[in-house]
């Protein structure tokens, strides 16, 4: 398998490529998990002269501002709702690059509203692409997750919509105009409102209350998003799909790494829940292309580009967390602190 598309290390040089424009950034969701994780590395790495934090609650702008990392001269906050198409075209003048993370992203709320979930994955979507074209932005990049692949929940459906839509609006493009590629991935460890937060403070009760305990899940942390999102940046062609090559673990697995004294309760999966998650699907790998660390799946539309690079799949290839590397209880533990002081908030 070929490495030499494959990223710098966690500490090598994570500087943007060249962009049109002064390299203005837009994060939206900036103030999210993902996004906070973002403004980091930019602030730190990459000498980005202005970034913008775009979402709509002032609480969580106002406790980003707060913090001593975040009170940085390139640094703006913004109010805003990507449903919202005219402040998303404020928020792109002059913008260079725009990082999408915003999104509503619990699979049981969006399974129980799922119109709300449409409006701010799908049709903020929609509103994103058709602002970022008129403000002439250079690239998007956006989220998306392994609950896109073959869908089962709302969140999903809703998140394979949200890439179709970028697929497309890459192929209008053509040469000149904005670039769209997708990173899609697994848990974020740590990030808000997972299951590894929620195992965190049933731990202090001394009882973890477990969907299943044979369920796995993907684990990807902080850094390593951070390198994921700069490949996607160096290497993408436009369409594509990034996938990084994940570890993955069992939920009992995960639960005795983090609290091995406390009970356990298994509560069975909720709505819209797999017992196990796939990063690719079989009908997509025809058009996988393997590296040593992950994988781009290139876009299906007639007529596209696709890259001739990196090693072909076998027919009916999937990447599904059952049947890739399963972390120990040991390993687990030690993604878990490498991975929550990557994200810390
Ligand atoms: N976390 C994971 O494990 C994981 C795994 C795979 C993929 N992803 C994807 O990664 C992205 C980020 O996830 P995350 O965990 O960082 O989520 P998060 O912590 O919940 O952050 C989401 C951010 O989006 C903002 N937001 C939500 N709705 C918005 C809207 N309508 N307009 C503007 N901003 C809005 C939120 O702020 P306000 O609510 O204040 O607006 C928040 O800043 C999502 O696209 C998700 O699908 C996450």
């Amino acid at each position: 398998m070929p490495d030499s598309h494959d990223s710098k290390s966690p500490s090598g040089d994570r500087r943007l490529p060249p962009l049109p424009g002064d390299g203005s950034v837009l994060v939206t969701g900036g103030t999210g998990s993902t996004g906070r994780l973002l403004l980091r590395w930019l602030l730190e790495e990459t000498g980005v002269r202005r970034v913008i934090a775009f979402s709509r609650d002032e609480q969580k702008h106002h406790e980003l501002l707060q913090e001593a990392e975040f009170q940085h001269p390139a640094l703006h906050s913004m109010v805003g709702d990507i449903r919202d198409s005219n402040r998303l075209r404020e928020a792109m003048e002059g913008i260079s690059l725009v990082l999408h993370t915003a999104a509503m992203k619990h699979v049981p709320i969006a399974e129980a509203n799922p119109s709300e979930a449409y409006l701010t994955n799908v049709k903020g979507t929609v509103n994103l692409i058709r602002a970022a074209r008129d403000a002439g932005v250079a690239r998007v990049v956006a989220h998306s997750t392994d609950k896109a692949v073959e869908p089962e929940c709302t969140y999903g459906a809703t998140k394979l919509m949200m890439e179709k839509l970028l697929i497309e609006a890459n192929q209008q493009s053509g040469e000149e105009g904005t670039q769209f590629d997708i990173l899609r991935h697994g848990n974020l460890i740590g990030s808000r409102g997972s299951v590894i937060p929620i195992f965190m403070a049933q731990k202090s009760c001394g009882l973890l209350r477990l969907t299943a305990p044979e369920m796995t899940r993907f684990w990807i942390t902080g850094d390593e998003l951070v390198s994921a999102v700069h490949r996607v940046l160096i290497d993408g062609h436009g369409g594509e799909i990034f996938v990084p090559k994940l570890p993955a673990c069992r939920l009992d697995t995960l639960a005795e790494a983090i609290a091995p004294e406390a009970d356990i309760e298994v509560i069975g999966a909720r709505p819209g829940e797999k017992t196990h998650e796939a990063l690719t699907s079989p009908a997509e790998a025809p058009r996988i292309r393997e590296f040593e660390r992950y994988l781009v799946i290139t876009p299906g539309l007639p007529g596209s580009k696709i890259r001739s690079d990196g090693d072909r799949v076998s027919s009916g290839f999937t990447l599904k967390s059952n049947c890739t590397r399963l972390l120990t209880c040991e390993e687990m533990r030690e993604l878990l602190s490498s991975g929550s002081g990557a994200l810390g908030d």
